[in-house]
């Protein structure tokens, strides 16, 4: 798969096939991830996979819109210090990590994140240094369903040299 039909076919994938990731794939996810934009190249990321079943389950527990993350075979916590552009440069990497699971065949999620009550307690659970913010949770693992949500089309949102 390409990665414009790589991107076109994404969606949030909320419920999971009990089978676990491969490894490699994990691996490959992250190094996508890895990879994205990021401004000044600080990098601020780093990447911790989640594949320890009551690990996952806790995790998914403290969330409130992201129960299903037990049920997938992984979960990516995408954490960055506390750079000027954190935010931004979490969110890219995390949307190739979403971007390169689909075109590996697997279904992901993308679990906030920064603003959530239960940030801090996630990262204390996964014993990440006090200086770091949780950017997102992504669960990741083999589709049981696709949801196909609305999308605004192209004519709606494109604008050529002015709004
Ligand atoms: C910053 C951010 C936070 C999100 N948090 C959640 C979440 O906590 N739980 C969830 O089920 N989906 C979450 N999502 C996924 C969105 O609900 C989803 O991207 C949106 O409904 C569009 O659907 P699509 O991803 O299938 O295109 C989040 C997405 C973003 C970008």
């Amino acid at each position: 798969m390409d990665a414009i039909e790589a991107i076109r076919t994404r969606r949030s994938v909320r419920k999971y096939l009990d089978k676990e990731v491969p490894k490699e794939l994990l691996e490959t996810i992250v190094d996508c991830g890895r990879l994205s934009a990021t401004a000044r190249n600080e990098q601020p990321w780093e990447f911790i996979v989640i594949v320890d079943k009551e690990l996952k389950r806790k995790v998914a527990e403290q969330t409130d819109n992201g129960k299903f993350i037990s049920e997938a075979g992984a979960c990516i916590a995408v954490v960055c210090k506390d750079t000027k552009y954190y935010i931004e440069d979490g969110s890219a990497a995390t949307q190739n990590i979403l971007v390169s699971a689909c075109a590996l065949g697997l279904g992901s999620c993308w679990v906030a994140g920064d603003k959530k009550p239960y940030c801090a307690s996630i990262l204390k659970l996964l014993n990440v240094p006090e200086t770091y913010r949780l950017v997102s949770l992504v669960a990741i693992g083999y589709p049981a369903s696709i949801p196909s949500p609305h999308k605004r089309s192209l004519n709606e949102v494109l604008h050529w040299n002015s709004f």
